[in-house]
């Protein structure tokens, strides 16, 4: 190397909110490690952005969450490139490409991404190839772009100085290639410590978890507390297209204090016989103790977090933190266990699986049919695969998220949910489930089973009781709604509250009409949702007539009372599927605007809507 010259390495900065993004970071990192480019894969949270003007190529890969919100890891991150004084060639001579991860069922799709490859450019530093943004709506999600991105990517890093790339830019997937190390550190303990000590539930979660690849964040392992059920009711009826249930849950020992509007995020048990299976597969010893870290470089001893670590048991692990049903293994996965195949014709598909020419056929053979973990597994009886790359290669059992359907004004020391129980058929006529609906829908009161839960704050602030609302919540949409609904009538009881229009909507009047007696008893005279309070219950049976009728209809029909009550300070709350209605609402929304108030100006109209946004009264919580 020359006298001054840098040595040819890539930073790869990454802000994950689920994982999506880190798992692409690492592909990243790996795609150019193969390509004999040394690589660095650091979260924005863990790197000094002081340190940037010295890097001399650097990778972001960064995720948009819920609407246009970054992951928390960046925050601190972004605040920083954003102090004015850093001035526009603070970053002259570092080369950049941005890689976002986005939806693109939200209005501000890929919005992260965005804005940093924007800021990056003002600050002065030079685009490599113009950012990739990567669409959950994909068929094969957001790898369908960051494949040919990457490739893009090398290739001009290459054609720059062909000194990044001494093994070449073009480097085809080979066996060989799987020679990392796994990133974890697995550690057998004899000693049954765990069993002689008398541990809480919250303790070992908080042990499993707290070891668990899959933590994002320390404080997260401990869980806020337990739920238990109390109530489980089917709302939809028979003959309807979708099971959608209501259950009712109370605090056990601990209560958290929340607000209508907030999410609570629950841990779901796993099948206990798909467990058994993956243990028995995997050639595990399910009563040993293990400690779980990771691997330091080049560093055969232990790490230092490990030394303090406790040690837990491994099915425990297992059942706490490795989704062993979960559906379609990331591509990486094929590749190790090509590497582990003994059987040459196994070994040869996987291998083939892992190859570009094999990516449609892998993902037939695996997103399309759901394929799990275990049944891949099951499928190449071959591949006996260390549990040290399991723990990395298995995707964390993650808590999933709901939006709560109570208020806690109304329904003091409960917490209501209203789930749909989600199952779907493969082409091949296989049935799947959703881990934690179908979970749910299992449980009975009579079962006891505690539930770790964690509480916090969603995209929908608990509105004053002064502020007049339009909420739209069809399906599920709903749930959050019946919170606020309730909270607001037991308010009406002491004070004057300001009116509500809520605009349902659901496929069928006679089946999926969720809640009916509840929306309609707060439509009678006097009721929260009633004309003579300035309010309003519109419903949207979409399939109830030859032509598809939206909630988006009701609230253009709706326009004047719609658009006085905006007048009025209204805000705007949107709730349900994330797929085009939100952004379908706001259209609808932009146009009553723009007919009744902006002089048919729609530019006018949608700055209107988004200075309602900005001044925190246009709240949208999406899901999929
Ligand atoms: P559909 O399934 O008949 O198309 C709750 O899921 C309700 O939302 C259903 O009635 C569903 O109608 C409807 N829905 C689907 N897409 C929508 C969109 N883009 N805007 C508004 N509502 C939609």
């Amino acid at each position: 190397m020359a006298m001054g010259e840098k040595p040819r390495k890539l930073l790869v900065l990454y802000a994950s909110q689920t994982g999506n993004a880190l798992d692409a970071a690492e592909r990243i990192g790996r795609e150019a490690e193969r390509r004999g480019c040394p690589a660095s894969i650091v979260s924005t949270d863990e790197f000094d952005a002081s340190y940037l003007p010295h890097e001399e190529a650097v990778v972001f890969v960064v995720s948009t969450t819920g609407q246009g919100d970054s992951p928390d890891s960046f925050k601190s991150f972004w605040k920083f490139l954003l102090i004015r004084n850093l001035g526009n060639d603070w970053l002259q001579g570092v080369r950049f490409a941005v890689f976002g991860l986005g939806d693109s069922g939200y209005q501000k799709y890929n919005f992260v991404a965005k804005k940093l490859d924007k800021r990056l450019s003002g600050l002065g530093a030079t685009t490599i190839i113009e950012k990739g943004l990567g669409d959950d709506q994909h068929p094969s999600g957001y790898e369908g772009t960051l494949d040919p991105w990457m490739l893009s990517l090398w290739i001009t890093l290459y054609q720059i100085n062909p000194k990044y790339f001494p093994k070449g830019p073009d480097v085809n997937i080979s066996q060989d290639d799987v020679v990392d190390q796994p990133k974890y550190r697995v550690l057998y303990l004899k000693q049954d410590k765990l069993e002689s000590t008398l541990l809480t539930d919250s303790d070992i979660i908080q042990r499993a978890r707290g070891m668990s690849p899959g933590k994002l964040y320390k404080d997260k392992s401990k869980p806020d507390c337990f739920l238990k059920m109390t109530r489980s009711e089917v709302l939809t009826k028979a003959g309807s297209t979708k099971d959608v249930r209501h259950f009712e849950f109370q605090f056990v020992s601990s209560t958290i204090e929340y607000e209508v509007g907030d999410v609570v995020e629950l841990l779901p048990s796993q099948n206990p016989s798909a467990i058994d299976a993956f243990i028995e597969r995997c050639d595990l010893d399910p009563e040993s103790f293990i400690k779980v870290g990771p691997r330091e470089t080049e560093n055969s001893g232990v790490n230092e977090e490990m030394v303090t670590q406790l040690p837990i048991k491994l099915k425990t692990f297992v059942e706490l933190t490795m989704d062993v049903t979960s559906a379609s293994p990331r591509r990486y996965f094929f590749e190790v266990m090509s590497f582990y195949a003994t059987a040459e014709h196994e070994k040869e598909r996987l291998q083939y699986f892992a190859s570009t020419e094999g990516r449609e056929d892998l993902y037939n053979y695996n997103q399309k049919e759901s394929r799990s973990i275990l049944e891949v597994l099951e499928d190449f009886p071959s591949v006996q695969i260390p549990f040290e790359w399991l723990v990395q290669l298995v995707p964390p059992l993650k808590p999933r998220a709901f939006s709560i359907s109570s208020s806690p004004l109304a329904h003091p020391d409960q917490v209501h949910l209203t789930v749909s129980i989600v199952s779907w058929i493969t082409p091949y006529k296989r049935t799947r489930k959703g881990l934690c609906s179908s979970w749910l829908a299992s449980l009975t009161p009579e079962q006891e089973v505690h539930i770790p839960v964690w509480f916090h704050k969603g995209s929908l602030p608990a509105p004053p009781q002064s502020l007049p609302l339009i909420l739209v919540g069809p399906g599920t949409g709903c749930a959050p709604f019946r919170g606020f609904i309730a909270e607001r009538s037991v308010q009406a009881q002491s004070s004057p509250v300001a009116p509500v229009m809520f605009f349902f909507g659901c496929r069928n009047k006679d089946t999926d009409f969720l809640y009916r007696d509840f929306w309609e008893s707060h439509t009678r005279e006097g009721g929260m949702l009633s004309e003579e309070k300035g309010g309003g219950f519109y419903t949207a049976f979409s399939r109830d007539q030859p032509k598809k009728v939206y909630v988006q209809h009701k609230i253009r029909e709706m326009s004047k009372k719609v658009m006085d009550l905006l007048r009025d300070g209204a805000a705007v709350y949107v709730a349900g599927s994330s797929t085009k209605m939100p952004s379908d609402v706001m259209l609808a929304l932009e146009e009553i605007v723009s007919e009744e108030e902006t002089g048919g100006s729609k530019e006018e109209a949608s700055r209107r809507l988004k200075d309602l946004e900005k001044a925190g009264k246009y709240n949208v919580e999406a899901w999929s």
